[in-house]
């Protein structure tokens, strides 16, 4: 029998922090019978977002065409449904179970271009964008296409979410943490950017592709468009590819802002020369249809020759799962206003996306009145990064620390901190250190997912427990320096 030992080490070494031990915790308190908050995943149909009625009509058309020959049932549905499941069968006549081309169906990836055409008004390319399992795999595709030997680095941002120091992990490469700056709303800052860079050239690591997050996770945060620009620059300097994680890309709630894509960027700046990969996915939005793996990688300044590679990496798995090819279709082409569905389609659009604001604002209002936490109120995304403080431990000198048993001391001081918010409240968030953090500070990561009266809740909760925590640590510091 194969034994831990007998692994792939990069496997052992990877952790993904999201789904770590204080979610295992959670679920075995939950089996006990205490009510738990999941804060620690943006899984929006878990936390009761309910399923667009025309992703799920339409999905439930394709996946049994025969109910369209029984009247009884097609009265049921808005006509334009019905007509749309037809085209869409009569374009790929061979339905969900059967297997696709690698790189996805055709008149889907058509669509796909449609949509970053109106999108940015700009010019796109169907046989540019592949359709994958979710964002995630298109990520792990990049990352393995582009990682040449294992000194090649990835600079990935810090925080960040741990899908992409996992799967460097995992694949063998290097990570180049650049930290977000958070007291500037969480831009990039090209002096973090090339001090990081620098010392990993200094390190012997030859930095391959930036990843950037936008809207961002863990922090909420929506890059301005001199920010991407900025970033675009700094990638054309440095012979970089750009990783441009958009998943979040309809998640915008602050009205000061707004998202602008790394191709649409790029257009504008009339950037010949830096790669470009960006990914989107059906499992964020107000579709929040995570178990459905659906979404695509769009690939701008890549030679032909590349493409055909990167269309054979995704043949070795075949190709993506067909009902995510179809969810990631309705997603970029939703009801137009003509059609019966376009109505129901705009109020639950809406009324997902305008919840989640109203939580984001509570919790940016509310965090910040508890004493020792602040947070900068999440412009998008399905995230707040909550920073907090807890008193000095008058035993332990963190200036003598090296700075890795300084990370050690830190990471152990998030994690006991959610492991007793979890005990005590039933709140399950993620300990920054699983995103990563400036040093000197602590964090954990929550989602504002969960129904608007628990995200009361669990504000109203964490005040309390947070003051009792510290006071608590206060009173241990106190009596052990007296003993
Ligand atoms: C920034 C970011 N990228 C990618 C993903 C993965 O998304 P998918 O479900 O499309 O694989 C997530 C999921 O939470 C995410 O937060």
């Amino acid at each position: 029998m194969i034994t831990k030992q007998s692994l792939n080490p990069n496997l052992l070494e990877a952790e993904y922090a999201v789904r770590g031990p204080i979610v295992i915790r959670a679920q075995e308190l939950e089996e006990q019978g205490n009510k738990i908050i999941y804060c620690n995943i943006g899984n929006p149909q878990a936390l009761k977002q309910k399923p667009l009625t025309y992703i799920r009509q339409m999905l439930s058309l394709i996946e049994y065409p025969e109910l369209m020959n029984k009247p009884e049932i097609v009265k049921l549905y808005p006509k334009d449904m019905v007509e749309k499941a037809k085209t869409i069968l009569q374009k790929h006549p061979h339905g969900t179970g059967a297997y696709t081309q690698s790189a996805g169906i055709p008149f889907i990836k058509q669509a796909v271009a449609d949509f970053i055409h109106k999108r940015d008004g700009i010019p796109t390319n169907k046989d540019y964008i592949i359709l994958t399992d979710g964002a995630s795999k298109g990520v792990q595709a990049a990352l393995i296409a582009l990682l040449k030997s294992p000194n090649d680095g990835f600079m990935i941002p810090i925080p960040q979410y741990p899908l992409y120091s996992a799967s460097i992990k995992l694949y063998g490469g290097k990570q180049i943490g650049y930290f977000i700056d958070e007291v500037a709303r969480w831009q990039l800052n090209e002096r973090i950017l090339t001090e990081s860079i620098t010392k990993a050239k200094a390190e012997g690591i030859n930095p391959v592709a930036i990843a950037v997050i936008n809207p961002g996770n863990p922090t909420g945060a929506v890059l301005s468009y001199e920010n991407i620009k900025m970033i675009v620059g700094f990638a054309k300097k440095h012979n970089l590819s750009i990783m441009a994680d958009e998943v979040y890309q309809e998640n915008v709630y602050d009205p000061k802002v707004k998202f602008y894509s790394f191709a649409r960027v790029m257009h504008d700046l009339d950037e010949k020369d830096v790669s470009l990969f960006s990914f989107h996915s059906v499992s964020k939005g107000f579709l929040g249809e995570c178990g459905h793996r659906g979404g695509y990688t769009e690939f701008r300044n890549i030679p032909p020759d590349v493409m055909a590679e990167l269309v054979k990496l995704q043949s070795i798995s075949l190709c993506a799962n067909a009902v995510g090819q179809i969810a990631t279709f309705l997603m970029v082409s939703p009801p137009q206003p003509n059609d019966e569905s376009y109505n129901t389609y705009v109020i639950e659009r809406d009324a997902i996306l305008g919840e989640l604001k109203t939580k984001a604002e509570i919790l940016g209002k509310e965090i910040n009145h508890i004493q020792g936490m602040s947070l900068e109120t999440p412009q998008g995304a399905m995230y707040a990064f909550v920073k907090f403080v807890l008193p000095d431990d008058p035993d332990v000198d963190i200036k003598s620390m090296t700075p890795g048993q300084r990370e050690c001391y830190e990471t152990k001081r998030d994690i006991d901190y959610c492991t007793t918010l979890l005990e005590e409240t039933g709140i399950c968030v993620v300990p920054g250190s699983g995103f990563g953090q400036l040093p000197g500070t602590l964090h954990f990561r929550t989602t504002f997912l969960p129904p608007k009266d628990e995200i009361q809740e669990f504000v109203d909760k964490l005040k309390i427990f947070h003051l009792n925590y510290v006071n608590r640590l206060n009173e241990s510091y106190k009596s052990s320096h007296t003993n």
